[in-house]
């Protein structure tokens, strides 16, 4: 899908499908005015006859209007312009992308920029690539029949007046972001026995390949046995298939400037391994590897930008299964910190590789660590699926990740961090244990990567309730690409 945005008078435009918006009441916007006086007032005439009353997120298909040169024009309601917020106006959107790939048009000019939709036009050119790519997305790639691609190639984003040369930037980069999305989308949307740490590194290598800007390196269980990743390691002893440690090293600003660290869960099936799960929907543990998957997609994004920033993705990835070789309750093990801990429970199996990853990640000399995992069912039953779980050490980042999550419609919420949870984790027989009990359950994990990353600036994104939707809506939501993309974003522009 093909995106621009240019100055351009309705009336005078070719195109498949001209889209204009209408406000509750029937205000006609200015774009949706100058069709009407080049159609004997059409647009008008419809609105007094009811046949659309502006309402939020309706539309309306007209064909071959006379005196213009379009084959098409959508009607969009926009609803009151005073009650325009963040939802209604993504859902305008949606309801836009989703009618215009009911007709055959194969492009289509949208008016919409100039609103503001509630908030600005580089919101509405973001979240109009969003859009637009989200309903072109399809997931049945391993369908005998896949269903035709959508029709809909070449997108025009129109004003009246000269837009901002910001916007062609913030375009830019939002259909980079766009393209991220959709690789994490696809990669969680696989099932376990397609996408296993093996394809996920061969995945990574292939990104690496794409971009000369990104260095891909893939990392053996021998390779970790050396490094002392012991906590890492007991994770992945019932399975099969063995681990992969994926670093992804990109190369934007000068050598001397410190990265910014994206640590990624990668468990590629997680049945709880001996704490096995109950049955119900354990197939959707083969999206424990989202955080992963946005590290990947965000990677992709920002070679595809060409940010000047350096960035390193570092991604731990293996199966959590049972087996005779497994890891059992009461186990310890030794991470790569140096720290021991008492496995009380294997299904909390994503703190035990992230501990290791983290650990590793000083190597880099970070500037700043984030990880991204889908790590506690606790975190759904608090936040729901609407905003991701944030933590971290440090005020200002927190800050920073909570304004990206805004601006780009993908946003978190932050919990504490207080040392008072802290000794929910103590053990009896090791350093620690790693679980805390099911009060807090999101802040003790938190609590527990904490403690190893006390020589860095951190955050922590727990995603579980955000990186998939269940039900008849099944799928990866490629989340939270958009909120790691738009802080490397603000982050290349303040530097
Ligand atoms: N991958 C799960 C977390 C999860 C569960 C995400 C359900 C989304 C939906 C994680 O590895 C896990 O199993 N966590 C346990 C931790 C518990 C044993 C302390 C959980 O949340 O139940
Ligand atoms: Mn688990
Ligand atoms: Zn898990």
């Amino acid at each position: 899908m093909e995106f621009s945005i240019k100055q351009s008078l309705p009336e005078k435009q070719r195109s498949g499908c001209l889209v204009v918006g209408v406000y509750e009441g029937g205000k006609l916007t200015a774009a949706a005015q100058l069709l009407n006086k080049s159609t004997k007032h059409a647009l008008n005439e419809l609105v007094s006859r009811g046949d659309m009353n502006g309402k939020s997120a309706t539309t309306l298909l007209l064909h071959k209007l006379p005196g213009i040169a379009a084959e098409r024009v959508l009607l969009v309601g926009l609803g009151k312009a005073s009650e325009i917020n963040n939802k209604n106006s993504v859902d305008i959107l949606r309801a836009t992308f989703g009618k215009l790939n009911d007709t055959p048009a194969k492009d289509a000019v949208l008016y919409l920029t100039d609103e503001g939709l509630g908030k600005d036009a580089a919101w509405v050119v973001r979240q109009t690539v969003f859009a637009a790519t989200e309903q072109a997305f399809r997931a049945d790639s391993l369908k005998s029949k896949p269903a035709k691609a959508a029709s809909l190639k070449n997108i025009t984003l129109a004003t009246l007046d000269k837009p901002a040369v910001a916007l062609k930037t913030v375009l830019e980069y939002a259909s980079a972001t766009s393209h991220g999305m959709s690789l994490a989308k696809t990669l969680g949307n696989l099932p376990g026995n397609v996408c296993t740490p093996t394809y996920l590194a061969t995945q990574a290598k292939a990104i690496g390949k794409a971009h000369k800007s990104i260095k891909t390196t893939v990392l053996e269980e021998k390779d970790m046995q050396k490094l002392g990743m012991g906590s890492l390691l007991s994770v992945t002893r019932g399975s099969e298939q063995p681990a992969k440690f994926i670093t992804m090293e990109y190369h934007g600003a000068e050598k001397k400037q410190k990265p910014i660290v994206l640590v990624g869960k990668g468990i590629t099936f997680d049945s709880g391994g001996i704490s096995l799960k109950p049955g119900a929907e354990m197939d959707e543990m083969k999206y424990d590897m989202c955080g992963a998957a946005s590290v990947l997609g965000t990677m992709q994004a920002l070679a595809e930008m060409g940010l000047k920033l350096n960035v390193v993705g570092v991604i731990p990835s293996c199966e959590n299964l049972p087996s005779g070789n497994a890891t059992k309750p009461g186990d310890i093990v030794t991470s790569m910190s140096g720290q021991t801990i008492e496995i009380l429970n294997t299904d909390a199996e994503g703190r035990l590789i992230l501990c290791d990853a983290l650990t590793y990640s000083a190597k880099f000399k970070p500037d700043t660590v984030i990880d991204i995992a889908t790590l506690t069912g606790a975190c759904v039953i608090a936040l729901g699926h609407v905003a991701s779980g944030l933590f971290s050490n440090e005020e200002k980042l927190a800050k920073e990740l909570l304004a990206a999550g805004e601006q780009a419609h993908d946003r978190a919420w932050q919990l504490p961090l207080w040392e008072d949870y802290q000794p929910l984790l103590d053990s009896n027989f090791a350093d620690m244990q790693n679980i805390g009990g099911r009060a807090g359950g999101t802040i003790t994990a938190a609590c527990f990567l904490s403690r190893f990353t006390k020589d860095f600036r951190w955050a922590h994104l727990d995603i579980a309730g955000t990186a998939w939707k269940s039900g008849k809506e099944k799928g990866a939501t490629g989340r939270p690409v958009p909120l790691l993309a738009q802080y490397l974003i603000n982050r290349a522009q303040k530097s």
